[in-house]
């Protein structure tokens, strides 16, 4: 993406369905046997697609309902689903690992691939995996693929989570609707597609209760039924508008947000100095007379500040008014933007978990490289309050998460185009 920097954006956008909501919500429909899950708002993104092929190749049809404001996806799942994930898919896409525990849990065995590393981190599943052993599941490994298999149901029983794992809350949590018997979780993750994925399994019958200790308890039961839900907004898109107008100094609304999920990042902002206003689900950023000021940022599970929004912030405190600080305290290796943002002319330092972000006046055009979804993210809206033109490239990762960003930022004024 071709950005011609220094314009304030203006006007007015909506936020997309939640990516990280739509990803477990949609894998809820391998619960399903001669039924139709239906979901509203999901987005149309990359991993979607791939989710989407994921689900269709093991027998169920999709049908897809897209026009200007309207994004529903039906899944009609038939009698009898394949339980054997396929692996070119699979390595496509980390959110692969969500179809362990519906498939095992209504099919009695599934074979997926490990994900592969990234760049964030290793990310492993061994919490997951975990999970499943201690509800009854045999599991081996084979170059590369998950065997899992369960004589008759897994069976209910409590879990006690080393990590508060959004991923591994949302396998076990399917994995347990088909249980017989109740299963706890305990410390689970608290992420709002977590609440997203509890009212997924409840419109197809699942009784599960999230208690506020940071548990779940879901009853195992022997039969589902259709259902209809919804997606909620993407808190993390909806976090790197938010910087982009901080960033250019423009005056944007954004609408259809939830704001008490974007709690921890509007207290950082506001403690910085950023000018904005919320009312019902719509945010506005008003320009500022001056720039941020430096602040102190650690990310942490939810409510924490979140790890998806912390290459963004990086960007924007690199033109504050001092030296900042972030701290990542969830992935291993989240700071690959930093050096690209450095070529920009940023001044950050990383030793190990920490990058010390001494603020300069002003970004200075340049080419660089997406490195993964949020790293992306973070150059665009670098670019966009940058001197002069930035290029940056590897946009497939940005494709994976940030529905039509180059016609949402040209509806806020932007100078963007495509280049191949
Ligand atoms: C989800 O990933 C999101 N992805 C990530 O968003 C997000 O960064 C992450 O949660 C944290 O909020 C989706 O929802 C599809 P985790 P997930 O399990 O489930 C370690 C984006 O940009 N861990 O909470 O993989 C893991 O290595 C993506 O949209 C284990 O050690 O996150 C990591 O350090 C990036 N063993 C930490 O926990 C396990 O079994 C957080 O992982 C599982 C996780």
């Amino acid at each position: 993406m071709k950005i011609n920097g220094g314009i304030p954006l203006k006007g007015t956008i909506k936020t997309q369905g939640a990516k990280n909501a739509a990803l477990p919500v949609m894998a809820v429909c391998l619960l399903l046997r001669g039924q139709t899950l239906t979901l509203d708002n999901v987005p149309d993104l990359y991993d979607i697609n791939t989710m989407i092929a994921l689900i269709e190749d093991l027998g169920v049809n999709a049908e897809i309902m897209r026009s200007e404001n309207k994004s529903q996806i039906a899944f009609h799942v038939p009698e009898e689903i394949k339980w054997e994930v396929s692996e070119n898919l699979a390595r496509k896409m980390r959110g692969s690992s969500l179809l362990l525990g519906p498939v095992l849990a209504s099919c009695g065995r599934v074979s997926l691939p490990l994900p592969g590393g990234c760049s964030i981190g290793a990310r492993p599943i061994d919490l997951h995996l975990k999970g499943l052993k201690q509800m009854g599941a045999d599991i081996e490994i084979q170059n590369g693929i998950v065997h899992a298999s369960v004589k008759g149901k897994l069976r209910g029983r409590r879990i006690y989570l080393d990590f508060p794992s959004v991923g591994a809350t949302e396998n076990l949590m399917m994995a347990a609707s088909l249980a017989k018997g109740e299963t706890i979780i305990e410390n689970i993750a608290r992420e709002p597609e977590i609440d997203n994925l509890a009212a997924a399994l409840r419109c197809i019958g699942v009784p599960v209760e999230l208690e506020g200790t940071g548990g779940v308890r879901i009853q195992g039961i022997e039969s589902v039924h259709s259902g209809h839900e919804r997606v909620i907004p993407d808190r993390i898109e909806t976090c790197t508008y938010i910087l982009a107008g901080i960033m250019t100094n423009g005056h944007i609304k954004i609408e259809d947000i939830v704001p008490s999920h974007i709690d921890a990042i509007l207290a950082k902002l506001e403690e910085a100095g950023a000018k904005f206003s919320v009312r019902r689900n719509v945010i506005e950023i008003f320009p500022a007379k001056k720039r941020l000021h430096p602040i102190s940022v650690k990310t942490m599970p939810y409510p924490g500040f979140p790890t998806d929004s912390q290459p963004q912030m990086g960007a924007a405190l690199s033109i504050a008014r001092g030296v900042s600080t972030i701290e990542e305290s969830v992935f291993q290796a989240r700071f690959l933007y930093a050096q690209e943002l450095n070529r920009m002319g940023a001044d950050i330092q990383i030793s190990r978990d920490v990058a010390v972000i001494r603020g300069v006046e002003r970004l200075k055009g340049a080419n660089v490289k997406a490195t993964d979804l949020r790293a992306g993210a973070a150059l665009i809206i670098a670019g966009l309050s940058a001197e002069g033109e930035t290029i940056v490239e590897d946009m497939v990762h940005v494709w994976r998460g940030y529905e039509a960003i180059d016609k949402k930022l040209k509806s806020l004024g932007a100078q963007v185009e495509l280049v191949s």
